[in-house]
């Protein structure tokens, strides 16, 4: 009977929560179930309404389970977003007493680096290593064997509001699953988009989804700089239907179907159908008055970007560029705006192809579910079913682990 670790990554997001159910044998990955479900209960990234958010998980969740065949699920690994999230870099250095250094010397400086005032109404949600410092020698990855007598770390800090933070673990927890990694969106869509050799060279993901916009800036492999803007594809919606006087979802389905940013590449001589209110008779708008609003919204989107970037003096470090990705990105002439605007080089990211689930899964609204999926392989304490069933035997050890998996998780948050 074949062991196999049953993986489960759940992206609640704004537009939609997505469920993913994998299994990680010794050949890699095998995408078991996806369970996609219109969101309800989110606003700009923040749970708002908590039974509308549990239907919602609840009904992604439940898709991925007939999908997979798999009744019994436990732990999940859970991104979060929103405009409460606050990430900042920090430093810390620690004497070392021995010759080599050792890895309680490396936590033993991480939690020196997270020694920073934070407010009481906000968590430590990620303390990511970017790099450390051993006497004078800078750009050290593993620092682990080294000699040296003092050891410094700089690191990237994401918190995020305690409530809302718990809010999320709720609805998850409401809906069956506990949630036993809390990650970042962007730093989960970074993961399954970018390769190496761009988070080397020094890139920008930028994740436009419904409510928010994610940005998340990568430079020699490490985490620089990320970001919650509370600007997203929804906002592209409301303002077709303001300035096409139409209901949102007819104003969704235009941008969907014809969305174009930039006028200069609509057909003049193409013309839209748009229905407006019940009862009033359909009317053709030029496709270049779509680019027009659509572009209007994009433009301010990436200067927002831009001002971010200027404003942390991060612009010399994004030597590959921008990576766009999210549902927004599918926007016609967006990558090219971005060029224009950002003065870099732009391009849509899409996730790279995992799972054997075929092309089905290669959308950039699926970047954040995936990536979350490959950090979930992180996790220690997956899920161990034997041929998808869990025996007593396994169930009283897999609680067993629950318990310290639990308390290691969460020793951030609580
Ligand atoms: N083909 C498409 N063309 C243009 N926009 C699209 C397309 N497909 C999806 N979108 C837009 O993408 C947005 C949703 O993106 P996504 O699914 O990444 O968001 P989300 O994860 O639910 O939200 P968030 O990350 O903000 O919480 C919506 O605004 C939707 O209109
Ligand atoms: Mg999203």
């Amino acid at each position: 009977m074949e062991t196999k670790n049953v993986l489960v990554a759940l992206d609640v997001g704004t537009t939609k929560v997505c469920t993913v159910i994998a299994a990680e044998s010794a050949e890699g990955f095998q995408i078991l179930g996806v369970g996609s479900h219109p969101s309800h209960g989110l606003k700009k990234g923040s749970v708002v309404n908590i039974d509308k958010t549990v239907q919602s998980i609840k009904a992604s969740i439940d898709e991925a389970k007939v999908m997979a065949g798999i009744d019994d699920l436990h732990d999940a690994t859970v991104g979060i977003a929103g405009n409460h999230i606050f990430c900042f870099n920090s430093s810390g250095v620690v004497p070392c007493k021995g010759k080599e250094i050792t890895a309680a010397d490396v936590d033993r400086v991480i939690e020196a680096a997270k020694a920073v005032l934070i407010p009481s109404d906000r968590e430590v949600l990620h303390v990511i290593p970017q790099e450390f410092k051993v006497d004078n020698t800078s750009g050290i990855k593993d620092p682990v064997g080294m000699c040296g007598t003092r050891l410094e770390v700089y690191v990237h800090i994401v918190t995020g509001k305690t409530p809302l933070i718990q809010n999320l673990i709720k609805c998850v927890e409401q809906a069956g699953l506990r949630p036993n990694q809390i990650i970042l969106q962007p730093i989960a869509s970074s993961r399954s988009v970018l390769t190496s050799e761009e988070k080397e060279l020094g890139v920008a993901l930028i994740d436009i989804g419904g409510g928010t916009t994610d940005l998340a800036v990568w430079k020699d492999g490490a985490l620089v700089h990320s970001q919650i803007i509370p600007l997203g594809g929804n906002h592209f919606t409301n303002d077709l239907a303001v300035a096409l006087k139409i209901p949102h979802n007819e104003a969704e389905r235009i941008k969907i179907q014809n969305g174009i940013v930039l006028p200069e590449q609509a057909d003049p001589r193409v013309h839209v159908s748009v229905q407006g209110l019940t009862g009033t008779r359909a009317k053709e708008v030029p496709l270049t008055a779509v680019a027009e609003v659509l572009g209007a919204r994009a433009e301010e989107l990436f200067t927002v970007v831009k001002d971010i970037i200027a404003d942390k003096n991060l612009a010399t470090l994004i030597t590959g560029g921008y990576v766009i990705t999210g549902g927004g990105a599918m926007i016609r002439g967006l990558a090219d705006l971005a060029e224009y605007t950002l003065e870099k080089p732009a391009k849509i990211g899409y996730p790279r192809p995992i799972g054997g689930i075929g092309n089905v899964m290669q959308d950039p609204k699926f970047s954040t579910v995936l990536g979350l999926l490959l950090d979930s392989t992180q996790q220690e304490n997956s899920i161990q079913v034997r041929s998808h069933k869990s025996d007593s035997a396994d169930e009283s050890d897999f609680m067993g682990r629950i318990g310290s998996s639990f308390k290691n998780v969460f020793k951030d948050l609580f």
